[in-house]
């Protein structure tokens, strides 16, 4: 990996910990989700000081505990900000999700478009601006115990604001780099949106120097969407370069990726061989078809299942022989589309299993709970591995699972998902809104030769090892100096 002379600033909503007191002492729970696991590899590597929010009563106690300030924990050195919670909720349960999240998901129908009333502009200032306001202080705070160049790396849609905010405070003495994890839609699905909140969000994002995306597909429509938004806007170089009130800013495509070398030695602990054993017992005649995600509207859960239910009653002979494991972690549960949605998965699955189950077959298995080990446990044996989401920045379970499975099973991969720039040539490319090609999908992922199996679980796994999460790291920290 590339070592950087550059003093490294990571800015995110949600941090490398979840904190608590247990019997009045501090304790640090590895935090969850994407943005987290990628960037915690990187940040123990690296001088990186990891700047996020306190999310809740156990974050605010603990910070009440040790004091504010940078603390080292876990060999990171990270500082958390402290909204109250009226703020931080209208930040995250209004502006960030839902409303920013399905904008950028295109999760909106027209009966269903959000309905932006006084709450949602109230919550735009006073939560949403207002986090990044703190955020953007407690970086400018922090540059006064640094020297030498740093760089800041504000991550992801809830922080859009943060680069002006951090220029009024600093000036140009830093260099900003941001990255946006999920996808950045083309400007017909921004225009849910009024002209003024899409000024100053992009105004405020084109303050950085470059921005990062998770394809060449998001970086494109960014720079469509700034052109068809913004006035006095260039693009000087195409779907690479802009030029906007006398700066010039790039926006490149960075795609993300997991820690191969982490998730190998974890697949061989104890804790995840114990649930190997009881997954190899239970699936020993029966192939097995996974997905694992948050519980989350994008990720097309519902359709997924209508697929497989419609597989088993077209083809009964697989009734039986195949069993459909989904391990969903609950998630956003404050916002109400999010527990909807949990009501209707469980709905449908349990309608499934009453209908085509008997006495010694369950055709779904759900199980609820955030427990990685048993996610990379059941991601080593899988027989079909099934992504199939409406619209995702990356998706890293795909690529777990092409470095973890040790069964040449076949990814399934939605071409809305942004892996499927990389993988999309050795999965079963399917669209997310048609049940019945993933119907044949899965079928043919079933039926697939051995030798064919083979040969595309070795080229996943290829591609994922030869672009781990290090390089994406080092690919932004190289690119970070201004070209000439
Ligand atoms: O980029 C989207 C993302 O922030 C991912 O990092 C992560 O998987 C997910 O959303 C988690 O969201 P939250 O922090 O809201 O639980």
């Amino acid at each position: 990996m590339t070592t950087s002379p550059q003093r490294i600033i990571v800015v995110s909503n949600r941090g490398p910990f979840s904190f608590s007191l247990r019997d009045g002492e501090p304790r640090a729970l590895r935090g969850a989700g994407g943005l987290v696991t990628a960037i915690s590899a990187v940040a123990r590597q690296q001088d990186v000081l990891w700047i996020s929010c306190a999310l809740g009563k156990g974050d605010r106690d603990w910070l009440a505990r040790v004091g504010n300030g940078v603390h080292t924990v876990e060999d990171m050195k990270i500082r958390l900000v402290t909204p109250n919670p009226a703020q931080y909720h209208a930040y995250y349960n209004v502006i960030s999700n839902p409303l920013l999240w399905f904008v950028q998901h295109q999760l909106y129908d027209t009966p269903r478009a959000p309905v932006l009333d006084e709450t949602v502009w109230k919550a735009w200032e006073d939560g949403y601006a207002s986090v990044n306001r703190q955020l953007a202080q407690a970086v400018a705070d922090s540059l006064t115990e640094l020297d030498g160049e740093v760089v800041v790396m504000p991550q992801d849609y809830h922080l859009y604001l943060l680069p002006r905010y951090l220029r009024e405070r600093v000036g140009d003495s830093v260099r900003i780099q941001s990255f946006l994890h999920i996808p950045f839609p083309g400007p017909g699905a921004w225009r849910v949106l009024p002209l003024s909140l899409r000024r100053d969000l992009l105004d405020a994002m084109l303050h950085a120097d470059r921005l990062g995306f998770q394809t060449e597909r998001d970086t494109r429509r960014f720079l469509q969407t700034c052109v068809d938004t913004l006035p006095e806007i260039q693009v000087i170089e195409p779907w690479r370069r802009l030029s906007y009130q006398g700066r010039e800013i790039d926006a490149r495509a960075y795609p993300i990726s997991v820690d191969v070398d982490y998730l190998e030695q974890r697949l061989t602990s104890d804790e995840v061989q114990q649930y190997v054993q009881q997954f190899r017992a239970h699936y020993q005649n029966r192939k097995l078809i996974l997905r694992t995600d948050r519980v989350e509207p994008s990720k097309n859960i519902l359709r997924g299942l209508i697929a497989y239910r419609n597989l088993l009653l077209h083809y009964p002979q697989y009734q039986r022989q195949v069993e459909m494991l989904m391990l969903l972690v609950p998630s956003r549960t404050e916002v109400t589309e999010y527990r909807t949605y949990l009501r209707d998965i469980m709905a449908l699955a349990g309608e499934i299993n009453a209908t085509l189950g008997d006495g010694n077959w369950e055709p779904v298995r759900v199980l609820l709970g955030n427990n990685y080990d048993r996610a990379i446990a059941a991601l080593s044996l899988y027989d079909v591995l099934l992504v199939n989401p409406l619209a995702d920045g990356m998706n890293l379970v795909a690529k777990e699972g092409a470095v973890l499975n040790r069964c040449d099973g076949v990814l399934i991969l939605s071409e809305e998902a942004g892996a499927a720039e990389e993988l999309g040539e050795d999965s079963l490319l399917v669209s997310p809104y048609d049940v019945y090609g993933t119907r044949e999908a899965l079928r043919a992922a079933l039926e697939m030769p051995a030798a064919e199996r083979r040969r595309r679980a070795r080229r996943l796994a290829d591609q994922v090892r030869q672009n781990d999460i290090h390089r994406w790291f080092s690919r932004q920290l190289n690119d970070v100096q201004p070209e000439p």
